[in-house]
Protein backbone atom coordinates (compact mmCIF):
# COMPACT_ATOMS: atom_id res chain seq x y z
CA UNK A 1 0.00 0.00 0.00
CA UNK A 2 2.92 2.39 0.14
CA UNK A 3 4.50 4.65 2.91
CA UNK A 4 2.38 6.90 4.93
CA UNK A 5 2.41 10.21 3.60
CA UNK A 6 0.60 13.62 5.25
CA UNK A 7 -0.16 15.89 2.42
CA UNK A 8 -2.45 19.23 1.99
CA UNK A 9 -5.73 18.28 1.06
CA UNK A 10 -7.40 19.94 -2.37
CA UNK A 11 -11.18 20.04 -3.58
CA UNK A 12 -10.14 17.05 -5.40
CA UNK A 13 -10.44 14.93 -2.20
CA UNK A 14 -13.87 16.38 -1.22
CA UNK A 15 -15.82 13.02 -1.79
CA UNK A 16 -12.67 11.10 -0.31
CA UNK A 17 -12.76 13.23 2.85
CA UNK A 18 -16.76 13.18 3.20
CA UNK A 19 -16.96 9.65 3.18
CA UNK A 20 -14.22 9.43 5.49
CA UNK A 21 -16.13 11.72 7.95
CA UNK A 22 -19.22 9.63 7.78
CA UNK A 23 -17.41 6.60 8.30
CA UNK A 24 -15.66 8.12 11.45
CA UNK A 25 -18.00 10.00 13.09
CA UNK A 26 -22.25 9.62 14.14
CA UNK A 27 -23.18 13.60 13.15
CA UNK A 28 -20.96 13.69 10.39
CA UNK A 29 -20.25 17.65 8.66
CA UNK A 30 -22.18 17.97 5.36
CA UNK A 31 -19.90 18.10 2.32
CA UNK A 32 -20.63 21.55 1.83
CA UNK A 33 -19.51 22.32 5.23
CA UNK A 34 -16.51 20.71 4.83
CA UNK A 35 -15.94 21.62 1.19
CA UNK A 36 -15.91 25.49 3.27
CA UNK A 37 -13.46 24.51 5.33
CA UNK A 38 -10.88 23.12 2.32
CA UNK A 39 -11.54 26.15 0.38
CA UNK A 40 -11.05 28.45 3.55
CA UNK A 41 -7.66 30.18 3.30
CA UNK A 42 -7.24 30.60 6.90
CA UNK A 43 -7.91 26.60 6.96
CA UNK A 44 -5.20 24.05 7.11
CA UNK A 45 -6.67 20.80 6.13
CA UNK A 46 -4.11 17.75 5.74
CA UNK A 47 -4.71 13.95 5.16
CA UNK A 48 -2.68 10.62 5.60
CA UNK A 49 -2.50 8.56 2.14
CA UNK A 50 -1.80 5.51 2.20
CA UNK A 51 -0.54 5.42 -1.79
CA UNK A 52 -3.92 6.81 -2.93
CA UNK A 53 -5.97 5.91 -0.26
CA UNK A 54 -7.40 8.72 2.16
CA UNK A 55 -7.15 7.00 5.48
CA UNK A 56 -7.34 9.97 7.79
CA UNK A 57 -7.28 13.56 7.86
CA UNK A 58 -6.53 16.36 10.03
CA UNK A 59 -8.57 20.26 10.21
CA UNK A 60 -7.75 23.24 11.42
CA UNK A 61 -8.40 26.86 11.34
CA UNK A 62 -5.42 29.80 12.00
CA UNK A 63 -6.95 33.03 13.56
CA UNK A 64 -3.84 34.78 12.41
CA UNK A 65 -5.61 38.22 14.05
CA UNK A 66 -5.21 36.54 17.71
CA UNK A 67 -2.31 34.43 16.53
CA UNK A 68 -4.35 31.40 17.81
CA UNK A 69 -5.09 28.33 16.02
CA UNK A 70 -7.86 25.88 16.73
CA UNK A 71 -8.33 22.16 15.54
CA UNK A 72 -11.37 21.49 14.16
CA UNK A 73 -11.39 17.56 13.64
CA UNK A 74 -8.70 14.98 13.38
CA UNK A 75 -9.88 10.72 12.39
CA UNK A 76 -8.63 7.82 10.86
CA UNK A 77 -10.77 5.40 8.84
CA UNK A 78 -11.35 2.51 11.97
CA UNK A 79 -10.04 -0.22 9.98
CA UNK A 80 -6.33 1.94 10.15
CA UNK A 81 -6.50 2.72 13.69
CA UNK A 82 -4.02 2.24 16.30
CA UNK A 83 -0.95 2.59 14.03
CA UNK A 84 0.12 5.89 14.80
CA UNK A 85 -1.63 7.55 12.21
CA UNK A 86 -3.27 10.01 14.86
CA UNK A 87 0.28 11.03 15.75
CA UNK A 88 1.56 12.12 12.56
CA UNK A 89 -1.50 14.26 11.79
CA UNK A 90 -1.33 15.66 14.50
CA UNK A 91 2.13 16.28 14.51
CA UNK A 92 1.44 17.84 11.35
CA UNK A 93 -1.24 20.01 12.58
CA UNK A 94 1.09 21.63 15.48
CA UNK A 95 3.62 21.73 13.22
CA UNK A 96 1.71 24.33 10.93
CA UNK A 97 -0.63 25.97 14.22
CA UNK A 98 -0.04 29.91 15.38
CA UNK A 99 0.75 30.53 18.64
CA UNK A 100 -1.55 28.97 21.06
CA UNK A 101 -3.90 26.25 19.62
CA UNK A 102 -7.10 24.66 21.30
CA UNK A 103 -9.38 22.35 20.55
CA UNK A 104 -12.73 20.94 22.06
CA UNK A 105 -13.31 17.28 22.48
CA UNK A 106 -16.08 15.22 24.04
CA UNK A 107 -15.60 14.10 27.97
CA UNK A 108 -16.10 10.23 26.51
CA UNK A 109 -13.81 10.04 23.72
CA UNK A 110 -10.71 8.37 25.30
CA UNK A 111 -8.54 7.63 22.68
CA UNK A 112 -8.41 11.52 21.22
CA UNK A 113 -7.85 13.06 25.05
CA UNK A 114 -5.23 10.34 25.04
CA UNK A 115 -3.89 11.17 21.75
CA UNK A 116 -4.24 15.10 22.54
CA UNK A 117 -2.71 14.61 25.90
CA UNK A 118 0.00 12.22 24.49
CA UNK A 119 1.25 15.70 22.34
CA UNK A 120 1.07 17.87 25.37
CA UNK A 121 -2.78 19.39 25.33
CA UNK A 122 -3.84 19.97 28.59
CA UNK A 123 -7.56 20.57 29.41
CA UNK A 124 -8.30 24.11 30.79
CA UNK A 125 -12.35 24.00 30.24
CA UNK A 126 -15.29 22.76 29.97
CA UNK A 127 -18.70 23.34 27.94
CA UNK A 128 -21.46 21.90 30.06
CA UNK A 129 -23.54 19.70 27.73
CA UNK A 130 -22.49 21.22 24.26
CA UNK A 131 -22.78 17.98 22.32
CA UNK A 132 -25.87 16.15 21.60
CA UNK A 133 -26.63 12.93 20.58
CA UNK A 134 -25.42 11.82 22.88
CA UNK A 135 -25.74 14.70 25.25
CA UNK A 136 -21.96 15.21 26.69
CA UNK A 137 -19.80 18.02 28.21
CA UNK A 138 -16.85 19.60 25.54
CA UNK A 139 -13.53 19.28 27.55
CA UNK A 140 -11.36 22.41 25.99
CA UNK A 141 -7.55 21.59 25.75
CA UNK A 142 -4.75 23.70 24.84
CA UNK A 143 -1.25 23.66 23.69
CA UNK A 144 0.34 26.68 25.20
CA UNK A 145 3.01 28.73 23.05
CA UNK A 146 5.89 27.41 24.98
CA UNK A 147 4.02 23.70 25.66
CA UNK A 148 6.79 21.37 23.34
CA UNK A 149 6.20 20.26 19.93
CA UNK A 150 6.24 16.62 19.74
C1 LIG B 1 -8.61 9.66 17.98
C2 LIG B 1 -8.09 8.98 16.72
C3 LIG B 1 -7.91 10.04 15.63
C4 LIG B 1 -6.72 8.33 17.02
O1 LIG B 1 -6.15 7.87 15.80
P1 LIG B 1 -5.15 6.62 15.75
O2 LIG B 1 -4.45 6.68 14.43
O3 LIG B 1 -5.86 5.36 16.08
O4 LIG B 1 -4.14 6.97 16.92
P2 LIG B 1 -2.59 6.55 17.02
O5 LIG B 1 -2.42 5.12 16.64
O6 LIG B 1 -1.78 7.55 16.28
O7 LIG B 1 -2.34 6.70 18.59
C5 LIG B 1 -1.69 7.85 19.11
C6 LIG B 1 -1.99 7.97 20.58
O8 LIG B 1 -3.37 8.19 20.79
C7 LIG B 1 -3.80 7.51 21.97
N1 LIG B 1 -4.78 6.47 21.61
C8 LIG B 1 -5.11 6.09 20.35
N2 LIG B 1 -6.08 5.16 20.38
C9 LIG B 1 -6.35 4.94 21.69
C10 LIG B 1 -7.27 4.10 22.38
N3 LIG B 1 -8.11 3.29 21.71
N4 LIG B 1 -7.31 4.16 23.74
C11 LIG B 1 -6.49 4.99 24.43
N5 LIG B 1 -5.59 5.81 23.81
C12 LIG B 1 -5.53 5.78 22.47
C13 LIG B 1 -2.56 6.91 22.59
O9 LIG B 1 -2.01 7.90 23.45
C14 LIG B 1 -1.68 6.72 21.39
O10 LIG B 1 -0.32 6.75 21.70
P3 LIG B 1 0.47 5.38 22.01
O11 LIG B 1 0.24 4.50 20.83
O12 LIG B 1 1.89 5.82 22.18
O13 LIG B 1 -0.16 4.84 23.26
C15 LIG B 1 -9.05 7.84 16.24
O14 LIG B 1 -9.36 7.01 17.34
C16 LIG B 1 -10.34 8.34 15.62
O15 LIG B 1 -10.41 8.65 14.43
N6 LIG B 1 -11.44 8.42 16.41
C17 LIG B 1 -12.75 8.80 15.89
C18 LIG B 1 -12.80 10.26 15.51
C19 LIG B 1 -12.61 11.14 16.72
O16 LIG B 1 -13.20 10.93 17.76
N7 LIG B 1 -11.79 12.18 16.55
C20 LIG B 1 -11.49 13.14 17.59
C21 LIG B 1 -12.50 14.23 17.57
S1 LIG B 1 -12.17 15.44 18.84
Amino acid sequence: MGELQILPMESAHLLQLHKAEIACFNAPWSISTLGDVLLNPNGVSLAAFLGEKLVGYGLMLNMEIVGESEIINIAVLPEYRSRRIGDALLRALIQRGEGKISLEVRASNEAARALYMKHNFVAKGLRKEYYKNPTEDAIIMWLEVNGEKT
